[in-house]
This record gives structure tokens, C-alpha cells and sequence, in this order.
């Protein structure tokens, strides 16, 4: 009697430990009885949902593998003042929970379900940059599959720290990094992989943004360096997202405008250096850029150096230089023209030797007709220095009223030659601002490009 007691309450016991640990065995498999009629019992779950505290292993010396990957769905806003990038990311984690698992067969065929992801454990995977509270919306749910795996998407809304460097805007590209990361569990304890490969991440993305904003994704790469912190090794994957500007609207709104007021700019010096236009002229013009580069400040990025500003002030330079060649041509006009001083020797032949038809000003070289119809046609008024000295001395001896013509002729030649060098000084200055602006383009062209 006794040994049947004790028998009894052997069996008994064992019944009861079996009971108690059901659902905890070597299979912890999850009981799916009446699954088929009222739906999925959350008693059959109960024991899952009680261990979400801990980190769900068998053993806690297996590290957990969690894979991740990310979608990128749209970038918001690069702010190089503050160095953020806003964006947008659905999130996959996939990792396994081995207290979960059931028979498909015995579930009415269910092979997935859906769990409202609070009472599950969730790896505390977090990126790195972001600059901002996680605003990944509450009340998720994710898919556990007949085999313990659990797929866990979110989306979040990351502003992330990313170095900017606007240098070539409006033609610059990003290189910002999302780095997945584990916040507390080190290497001993999680370890992360990736759900797909970088290039289908890439793919998928540029996919999913729709939006035809400023800046276009080129790729994403990756890498996985561990990092130390102290005496802790955390495992961690790097994602180096590269954008690139869609630099058209800059293009039109602030590069083409200004190229065109600095081509104006120097047309105007065509204008006749004589006519009274040419400054007013160039000072609308250069009101007219200082309204321009105030209208457009606020297309500019708020910090650092551009290239683009200094495109900017150099265009801005050149109308002031072309400016200031026009006051200083109307002043030696000016000057010329009412009280022309002496001009020196040296100058004199300077301007003989450079208006001469073989040089500079006067295209091609025709030797045949020298004297008499090309200075006549390119320089009115320059004449053989040699002709000139011998009328002034034998002008000296003549009676008065001739002296007072030859005089007249005198000043008048000299004011022609001191017109004459405005005119080559004009054409001297305009060649070295064309070179100037040439050269000072091409090199912020060659810089852009590199
Ligand atoms: C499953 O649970 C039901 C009650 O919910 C119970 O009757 C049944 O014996 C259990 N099945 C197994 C295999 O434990
Ligand atoms: C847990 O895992 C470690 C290393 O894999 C092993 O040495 C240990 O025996 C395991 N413990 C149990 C209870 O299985
Ligand atoms: C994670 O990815 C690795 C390699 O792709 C794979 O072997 C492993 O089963 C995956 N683990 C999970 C939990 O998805
Ligand atoms: C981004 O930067 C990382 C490291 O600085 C580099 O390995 C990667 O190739 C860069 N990506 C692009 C597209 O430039």
C-alpha cells in the first residue's frame, strides 16, 4: 500500500514537473490545440511572453545572431549648418527565438503570426549617428515563424550626424554613414549579419524613393569593424550611404544668371569708351548682381566656404575691376582732352611700337602701305614721331599767327596721341580682364570637376 502511495505520488510529481515544464522541454513547442476554432490561444503563448525580460537563449554562452538590413524610403533634409541628414528607414531585424517553435501541421497549417512586439524580447540595435529620441512609432507587431524566427521591421524617422562637406556645391556629393550597433550587448552576447545583400539593400531603395527631391542616392557599401569601448568589444555593421545633389536647380537659379551678367559686363566694354554710357552702364549692372546675390542668399548652404561663393566674388570682382578700368579710361579722356600733358619720350614710342599694323593692335601685318593708310585707319591722329619733332622746330621760327596755328596743331595732335593711348590702354586692360576671367573660370571649372 505504501509503495503504491509512494508509486502514485512518484508519478504524480513526474506528471506535474512534466506539466510545469511543458512548453520548456528540449522542443518547447507551443501547444496549438483549439487554434482551429477560437483562434490562437494566448495561454499557449504564455510562457514565451513571461521570458521577454531576458534574452531569449538556451544557453548564455550562444551569443544571439540578429540580422539586420534597412530601406532607405526617402531623404528629407541634408542641413550643413548643423551636419544632419534626416531620413527615412525601414528597419529589418531577423533573429531566432528557440522558445518558440510549433508543428504547422498541428497549428491548422499556420506557418506565421503575428505578435504585438512589446511582449516579445527585442534586440536593442540602434544607429550610431542618430542625433535624435528613436521616433519609431509604438504599437508594432512582428512575424514569428513555426521555427522560432522573428521578423521585426520599423520604421524610423533618423536625423543623423553625417560630415558634410559643401566645398563643391551646388556639385557635391554625401558620404554619410548609418552604423548598426548593438547599445548594451557585447560581442559575447549578440553578434549582427545582414538579412540581404548591400547591393539588394541599394536596389531596393532606389526603388522605394519616390520622391524626385534634391538629392539622388549612388550607393550604399558596407563594412563590419568591431568597436572597443573601454575593455568591451561590440559588434557593429557600417553603412556608407552616398547622395549626390541634383545640382539643375542651382544651375538655372544661380549659375546661369551670373554667368550671364558677367558676360554683359564684358560686352560693355565695346561700348565706345567716349560715350557717356559706359559707366552708368556697368554701375546698373553691378546693382544688379548685388540684388541677384541677395535674393539668392538663401539658396547658398548657411556654413562653411563654397566653391559657388567664391565663383560668386570673383564675378562680383570682375564687374568692380571693369569698373574701375572704365573710371580710370574716362579720366584719362577726360584729361586728355582738356589739358594733355607733355607725353614722355618713352611713352610716346611705346605706343608707336605697339600700334604699329605689325603688332598687337591692328591684326594682321601689311608692310606694303605702312605709313600713310593703316595709321590713318587704325590710329587717326598717331603720326611718325621723327615728321612730328621736325614741324615743332621749325614752327619755332615762323611769325606769330602760323605760330598760333602750329601751336593749335601741336595740342592737338598731343591730345590725339593721349586719346590715342586711352584707346590702347582700353584695348591693353580689356585683354587682360578677358584673360583673367577666363583663366579664374577655368580654374573653378577644373575644380568643380575634380
Ligand atoms: C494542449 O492544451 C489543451 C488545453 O488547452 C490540453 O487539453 C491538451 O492536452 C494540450 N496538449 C498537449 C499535447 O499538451
Ligand atoms: C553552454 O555553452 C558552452 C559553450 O558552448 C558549453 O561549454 C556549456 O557546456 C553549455 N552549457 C550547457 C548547460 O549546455
Ligand atoms: C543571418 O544570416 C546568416 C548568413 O546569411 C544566416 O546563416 C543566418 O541563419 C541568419 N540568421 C538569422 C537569425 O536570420
Ligand atoms: C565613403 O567613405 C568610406 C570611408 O571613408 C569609403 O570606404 C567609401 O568607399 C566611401 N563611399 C563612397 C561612395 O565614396
Amino acid at each position: 500500500m505504501q509503495r503504491w502511495w509512494l508509486l502514485l505520488r512518484g508519478f504524480s510529481l513526474c506528471l506535474t514537473v512534466s506539466l510545469l515544464l511543458q512548453g520548456r522541454g528540449d522542443t518547447f513547442t507551443i501547444n496549438c490545440s483549439g487554434f482551429d476554432r477560437n483562434g490562437v490561444d494566448p495561454a499557449a503563448f504564455q510562457a514565451v511572453f513571461a521570458r521577454k525580460a531576458f534574452r531569449p537563449v538556451l544557453n548564455y554562452s550562444i551569443p544571439t545572431h540578429v540580422n539586420i538590413s534597412f530601406t532607405l524610403s526617402a531623404i528629407l533634409e541634408v542641413n550643413a549648418q548643423l551636419q544632419l541628414l534626416t531620413s527615412f528607414l525601414w528597419m529589418d531585424l531577423i533573429w531566432d527565438n528557440p522558445f518558440i517553435s510549433w508543428n504547422p501541421k498541428d497549428c491548422v497549417g499556420i506557418n506565421k503570426l503575428t505578435i504585438s512586439a512589446e511582449n516579445l524580447w527585442l534586440p536593442d540595435i540602434f544607429i550610431v549617428e542618430s542625433m535624435d529620441v528613436d521616433k519609431t512609432p509604438s504599437g508594432l507587431t512582428v512575424y514569428v515563424s513555426s521555427e522560432g524566427r522573428i521578423k521585426y521591421g520599423k520604421p524610423t524617422r533618423l536625423t543623423s550626424i553625417c560630415n558634410l562637406d559643401i566645398f563643391y556645391f551646388p556639385f557635391d556629393q554625401q558620404n554619410c554613414t548609418f552604423t548598426f550597433s548593438s547599445f548594451l550587448y557585447t560581442v559575447d552576447s549578440m553578434l549582427l549579419g545582414m538579412v540581404k545583400e548591400v547591393w539588394e539593400i541599394t536596389d531596393t531603395s532606389r526603388d522605394v524613393i519616390q520622391t524626385q527631391g534634391e538629392w539622388e542616392l549612388l550607393g550604399i557599401n558596407k563594412a563590419t569593424p568591431k568597436m572597443f569601448v573601454g575593455s568591451n568589444l561590440y559588434d557593429q555593421i557600417v553603412f556608407y550611404v552616398a547622395i549626390r545633389r541634383r545640382p539643375i536647380l542651382y544651375v538655372i537659379n544661380l549659375l546661369v544668371p551670373s554667368s550671364f551678367l558677367v558676360a554683359i559686363d564684358a560686352l560693355s566694354f565695346f561700348l565706345p569708351a567716349e560715350s557717356e554710357n559706359r559707366a552708368p552702364f556697368k554701375i546698373t549692372l553691378l546693382l544688379g548682381y548685388n540684388v541677384f546675390l541677395l535674393m539668392m542668399n538663401d539658396l547658398l548652404p548657411a556654413s562653411g566656404t563654397p566653391l559657388i561663393s567664391v565663383y560668386f566674388a570673383l564675378c562680383l570682382s570682375l564687374m568692380v575691376v571693369s569698373l574701375l578700368e572704365t573710371i580710370f579710361i574716362t579720366y584719362l579722356l577726360h584729361v586728355a582732352t582738356t589739358q594733355p600733358p607733355p607725353m614722355p619720350q618713352w611713352l610716346h614710342s611705346l605706343l608707336l611700337h605697339c600700334s604699329s599694323p605689325t603688332k598687337c593692335c591692328c591684326g594682321e601685318p601689311q608692310r606694303g602701305n605702312k605709313d600713310e593708310g593703316l595709321t590713318s585707319t587704325c590710329l587717326p591722329g598717331l603720326k611718325e614721331p621723327v615728321e612730328l619733332v621736325g614741324k615743332m622746330s621749325s614752327s619755332a621760327e615762323a611769325e606769330p599767327a602760323r605760330a598760333q596755328q602750329e601751336h593749335e596743331a601741336q595740342k592737338q595732335h598731343l591730345v590725339d596721341l593721349w586719346v590715342q593711348f586711352s584707346h590702347v590702354m582700353d584695348t591693353l586692360l580689356f585683354r587682360l580682364y578677358l584673360l583673367f576671367m577666363a583663366s579664374s573660370i577655368i580654374t573653378i571649372i577644373v575644380l568643380w570637376n575634380t
